[in-house]
C-alpha cells in the first residue's frame, strides 16, 4: 500500500507516511512548455488501496495536480483511492448568494469524484453544506482538539494567565458559531459573537457584539484566516470593548494579501493555526504558532485501516 503526494504536500506526506508506516509512492509530475501538467504514477498499484495527499486551493496547479494524480491512479487500476485533502479550497462558495454565481464547493467535489476518487478525508470543511456535496464517502476530521491542546497546554503556565474561568470564546461571525459552541463546551466557557456582513469580497463589516467580553481573556476562533481582515477587525473591536488578552486560533492559515502584516500589528498574544496549508510555514512571525494535524490524521488512518 502506498501514499502519494502532490508537489505542495511532499513534506507533510513524508511525516504522515512515517506515522502510518506507508511507503511514499513515486510519481512523475512535470510541466509542458505551455504550462499544462503531466502526472504519472511510477509504482504498480493495480488492485491496491492507495492514498493521495493534495489540496484544492490556489494556485490552480495544486487542484490540477490532485485531479491528475487521482486519475493516474484510476487508470493504473488502483482498487480504492482515498484523497486526503487537508484544506478544501473553494469551499466558502457553498451556497448561492448572488444570482448567476457558480457553486464552486460543489463543482470541486464533483471534479474529484469524476477524477476517480472513492473516499475523501478532509480537515475542518468550511460548512456542513460542503460535506453534503460529495457523492463519495467523506470524513471531516475536526482539528478543534488540537487547537484546544495548543491553547491550554502551550503556555508555560499551562493556561492563559487568568485561567480558563476568565475566558470567553468569540466567533467573529455566524459561520464560526458552531465551532465556538463546541470549544465553549469543551472549555466550560461562555461565548460571544459578532454580527458580520461582507459588503464585497474580502471586505468584512462588523455590527453588534453579542455577549460579555469586558475584563475577559479572549479565544477568538474561526475555521480559516485568509486576508486576516475578519479576525484582526474582531480583535480590534474586542479590545475596544474592554477585552484583556486575545489568542487567535484557526485551522487553516491561508494568509493571503496583507494578512501577515495585519496579524503582526494586531493587539493579540498569539496566533495559532495548523499545517493544513504548507505555505503557512514560510510566513512565520513571532506570534505565530503552527500545530500539525499529521498526528490526528495518522491516528485516524491507523485506527480505521
Ligand atoms: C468566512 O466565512 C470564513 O469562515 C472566514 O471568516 C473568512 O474566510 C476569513 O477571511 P479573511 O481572513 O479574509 O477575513
Amino acid at each position: 500500500m502506498y501514499i502519494f503526494s502532490t508537489t505542495a504536500y511532499c513534506d507533510f506526506t513524508k511525516k504522515l507516511s512515517k506515522q502510518i508506516k506507508l511507503k511514499i509512492g513515486r510519481v512523475e509530475i512535470k510541466k509542458f512548455s505551455d504550462g499544462e501538467i503531466y502526472a504519472r504514477v511510477v509504482e504498480k498499484v493495480r488492485g491496491q488501496s492507495v492514498y493521495v495527499v493534495g489540496t484544492i486551493a490556489p494556485p490552480s496547479d495544486n487542484l490540477l495536480e490532485l485531479l491528475l494524480l487521482i486519475n493516474a491512479l484510476k487508470t493504473s487500476q488502483a482498487k480504492h483511492i482515498t484523497a486526503i485533502i487537508p484544506y478544501f479550497g473553494y469551499g466558502r462558495a457553498d451556497h448561492i448568494v448572488a444570482e448567476g454565481e457558480s457553486l464552486s464547493a460543489k463543482l470541486m467535489a464533483d471534479l474529484i469524484k469524476c477524477a476517480g476518487v472513492d473516499r475523501v478525508i478532509a480537515v475542518d470543511l468550511h460548512s456542513s453544506r460542503v460535506e453534503k456535496f460529495f457523492r463519495v464517502p467523506v470524513i471531516n476530521i475536526k482539528a478543534q482538539e488540537l487547537l484546544v491542546i495548543a491553547i491550554c497546554g502551550g503556555h508555560s503556565s499551562g493556561r492563559p494567565e487568568d485561567g480558563p474561568h476568565n475566558i470567553v470564546i468569540v466567533a467573529p461571525d455566524n459561520g464560526a458559531l458552531p465551532l465556538a459552541r463546541r470549544m465553549a463546551k469543551q472549555l466550560h466557557a461562555p461565548i460571544a459573537y459578532f454580527d458580520k456582513i461582507r459588503p464585497r469580497h474580502n471586505v468584512a463589516r462588523f455590527g453588534a457584539l453579542y455577549g460579555e467580553v469586558k475584563g475577559k481573556n479572549i479565544l477568538l476562533i474561526d475555521d480559516m484566516i485568509d486576508t486576516a481582515g475578519t479576525i484582526v477587525q474582531a480583535a480590534h473591536l474586542l479590545k475596544k470593548y474592554g477585552a484583556k488578552k486575545i489568542i487567535i486560533a484557526a485551522t487553516h492559515g491561508i494568509f493571503s494579501g496583507s494578512a501577515i502584516a495585519r496579524l503582526k500589528n494586531a493587539s493579540v498574544e498569539q496566533v495559532i493555526v495548523t499545517d493544513t496549508i504548507p505555505s503557512a510555514h514560510k510566513k512565520k512571525f513571532s506570534k505565530l504558532r503552527i500545530v500539525s494535524v499529521v498526528p490526528l490524521l495518522g491516528a485516524f488512518l491507523t485506527n480505521t485501516n
